[in-house]
């Protein structure tokens, strides 16, 4: 039967051959941490170690692990596996020596029980043990971490190394011919010390890495799996390195995002002075194989450009490349990053010897920029006349220039668009050669509706009409029509949804009460018409039930470190297993992929977010979409758009001009809408140059639906600030966790509010539950 699955959720244990948490799960969420680990440094190849090592383990982070950030990130999961748990294993299986007197004093001094992950306090470390774990072996491992989680920001100081840690670091260096750093890591942190000191002679990056985090990270110290993953940050010296630091914590009410399009490595790579401040750039990782990339051949086919390129493994052990390919475009009128990311292509394992062609390929039109101010054309985007060159290679700094250049004799209009979420209140932006210009501002924040009518917005505040859940149960009645009627050609959508009152339909915009084990709340339910409660569920890493279901679920690693993997096969895996556990627990909605950019390094969300470049969050996203959604599950692409910081968030305005919009922040949603379609949209709580984006129709409506053509449901993020007619009327179809009707319908009745808009959103709630499975 139809949504036998949703509508009739068992609530029974899943029983032994459960797909949920399942040991098949797991070994890919191990198999992906390695993937997406980047290895920052390996000096005189310390990186793997050789068979028999013994090793001196310090930090407290070897056993308070990290496996998600905090919040909706999150996942309940039976265990979390911790570098030691790893490093155990491996001694069980002889690879390596433990000095085990400090495990145990690690064991001993670390309290049991943490506030949250990674809150433990460094202990101290007594000078005995550490000569005596240096007459063990010249061999020591530092285990770090760095937690942070959704609703505030990381402190400016968490992106630095501690007193603690420094000294950590220093007494182990003092000891030890062999310093291993692993981190495990959400965000980027200062690695200045690690690179400049010569004494830490390998560095590896290992994310937040899931429930079997800790094994991963076994696994790459012994070879037994190579870190295969490449930045997709840059990690710069300093926090003030980064543009945008100015009033990132201090400006609560809005962010001006003033950088512009120079958002990390574009703002690294363009800006005179920029460059000296990166540590690691983007793209960046060693291997423990050795690569060589050749590119072999250029051609034009049509608007695309292709390379084919072919990449040797001429190391010793096996690993995998990614060839990355950066454009360099003219300056012009309008003025460009200096390397744009365009395309990339990973290999399969290449042992010892092994060559691989790969292809990528990609469109000219994917090289224009956005004419906000109408130096070229307004509003379009102009591929400006010129050459543009391109880099290939293993990061953006190594890539090396082709000698193939696509050369522009005219500047050519690309696409024709019209002004959208124009600044109010941004003043000026940075340009390619460092110097600010200044923005002309539009005045007033009125947007009509479809029909004319001023969309009133919000004061900001919580709505007092935003109402807890009120169960809507009415009994199965299979006497009225069937939403099923529908799905089975019985009758059209649009002839059933004459059934339904005016009440009905504004009651399917609003999130419905949890069932099962849900805890994200539901979509649907007006039980009488057939119309099931579809639960939704977070998160990015994986499926997140509340722990007092009982349901353990699978970790993966968390988002940036799955970029890291330049994999989008691997993420498509992932979204199918994740969507699996989606499905076996009677839910439907799931609540990921979130493709907002890294702007600043702070945001206490990163890692539920892939990259500072949008090709990446829109390539990795599109992957993750197209594995959930083809088991009959819907994604929810989120936090759409301009949530890029935590603190305030619900009240906070993203000041940001429309070439940054278009080309950076809408870039990587606008992909993963035309490539993958998925079948919810999560708008954000942020407000948008002025306009609260849940209530900000020129997004919603004119940029996604009309412009990209998106004709799935617009979820709200839970809680907005927003009210909810307007919000209806923006485009926002259902306001989650829960709807406003009472106020919603007096809207109506005033006429503030149009029937058939409720009506198409109506539709759209139905729409999406006749996709799923
Ligand atoms: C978060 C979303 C999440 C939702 C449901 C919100 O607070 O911003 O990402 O999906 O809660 O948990």
């Amino acid at each position: 039967m139809k949504w036998q699955r949703i509508r009739y959720m068992p609530c029974t244990p899943l029983g032994e051959r459960a797909v949920t948490g399942s040991e098949q799960h797991r070994a890919l969420a191990r198999r992906a941490a390695a993937e997406g680990a980047v290895l920052l440094k390996n000096t005189n190849a310390c990186l793997p170690l050789p068979a028999g090592t013994r090793l001196a383990v310090f930090g407290k982070a070897q056993l308070d692990y990290i496996k998600s950030g905090g919040g909706s990130g999150d996942v309940t999961t039976a265990y979390a596996h911790n570098l030691m748990d790893g490093l155990h294993s491996k001694v069980k299986e002889e690879k390596i020596e433990l000095f085990e007197p400090l495990c145990a004093f690690y064991r001993q001094q670390l309290p049991q029980k943490a506030a949250w992950p990674g809150s433990l306090p460094e202990p101290e470390l007594p000078p005995e043990l550490l000569d005596e774990a240096s007459t063990f072996t010249d061999t020591a491992v530092i285990a770090l971490c760095r937690f942070s989680g959704e609703a505030g920001d990381r402190s400016a100081e968490s992106f630095y190394l501690s007193t603690q840690e420094k000294t950590l670091l220093d007494q182990v260096t003092r000891h030890f011919a062999r310093c291993i750093v692993c981190l495990n890591i959400g965000g980027v942190i200062d690695t200045s010390e690690f690179k400049n000191n010569e004494k830490i002679t390998a560095v590896l990056l290992a994310w937040l890495g899931g429930m079997e985090g800790g094994m991963a990270m076994a696994d790459m110290l012994c070879g037994d799996a190579c870190p295969n993953g490449r930045l997709t940050d840059t990690f710069a010296a300093s926090l003030d390195a980064y543009p945008g630091m100015e009033n990132f914590l201090s400006a609560d009410d809005h962010a001006a995002y003033s950088e512009d399009i120079y958002v990390g490595y574009r703002y690294f790579e363009t800006i005179p002075g920029a460059a000296a401040q990166v540590c690691y750039p983007f793209g960046f990782g060693l291997s423990y194989g050795a690569f060589r990339i050749e590119p072999q051949a250029w051609s034009e086919r049509g608007t695309d450009i292709e390379l084919r390129a072919s990449v040797t493994n001429y190391g010793t052990h096996p690993g995998r490349q990614v060839v990355q390919v950066y454009c360099s475009a003219p300056q012009g009128l309008l003025g460009k990053a200096a390397r744009s990311l365009v395309g990339f292509a990973k290999t399969r394992e290449l042992l010892p010897g092994d060559r691989e062609e790969v292809t990528i390929r990609f469109s000219v039109c994917d090289l224009a920029s956005y004419d906000d101010t109408g130096k070229i054309q307004k509003s379009a985007y102009v591929l400006e006349k010129g050459d543009y060159h391109f880099y290939v290679g293993e990061n953006i700094r190594e890539a090396v220039l082709s000698e193939f250049c696509y050369h522009v004799t005219e500047d050519r209009i690309i696409a024709q668009l019209s002004p959208k979420c124009v600044p109010k209140k941004l003043e000026k932006r940075l340009r390619a050669d460092g110097e600010y210009e200044s923005l002309s501002m539009t005045t007033g924040d009125r947007q009509p509706d479809v029909e004319g009518r001023d969309i009133v917005p919000s004061d900001g505040q919580y709505p007092d009409e935003q109402r807890w859940h009120i169960p809507y149960c009415a009994w199965h009645a299979p006497t009225l029509p069937q939403l099923s009627d529908v799905w089975e050609g019985k009758t059209t959508l649009e002839a059933f949804m004459e059934n339904l009152s005016q009440e009905q339909l504004v009651h399917l915009l609003g999130g419905q009460p949890n069932r099962g084990c849900a805890n994200t709340f539901g979509i649907g339910n007006l039980p009488i018409y057939g119309i099931p409660n579809a639960m939704t569920a977070d998160g990015p890493a994986g499926l997140r039930i509340h722990p007092e279901c009982g349901v353990n679920t699978t970790a993966f690693p968390c988002a940036t470190l799955l970029a890291c993997t330049w994999d989008p096969q691997l993420l498509y895996e992932i979204g199918r297993a994740g969507a699996e556990e989606v499905r076996e627990n009677g839910l439907a909605v799931w609540l990921t992929p979130a493709a907002n950019i890294h702007r600043n390094p702070l945001c206490g969300r990163n890692f539920e977010y892939y990259s500072e470049d949008p090709l990446i969050s829109g390539r990795m996203a599109s992957a993750m979409v197209r594995g959930i959604q083809e088991l009959g599950i819907a994604a929810s692409l989120k936090h759409f758009a301009c949530n890029n910081k935590e603190g305030n968030r619900r009240n906070s305005d993203s000041r940001v001009s429309e070439r940054a919009l278009r080309e950076i922040y809408l870039k990587g949603f606008e992909l993963c809408i035309k490539e993958a379609a998925p079948w919810t949209v999560m708008c954000s709580y942020n407000l948008l140059n002025g306009v609260r984006v849940s209530e900000n129709r020129e997004l919603l409506t004119d940029i996604l639906r009309e412009e990209w053509k998106y004709d799935g449901l617009v979820i709200t993020d839970w809680y907005t600030f927003g009210v909810q007619y307007a919000e209806i009327s923006a485009g926002a179809d259902v306001k989650m966790g829960c709807g406003m009707a009472e106020h919603t319908m007096k809207m109506l009745r005033e006429g503030k509010l149009s029937p058939d808009v409720v009506r198409t959103s109506a539709r759209r709630v139905l729409e999406m539950l006749l996709r799923l499975a």
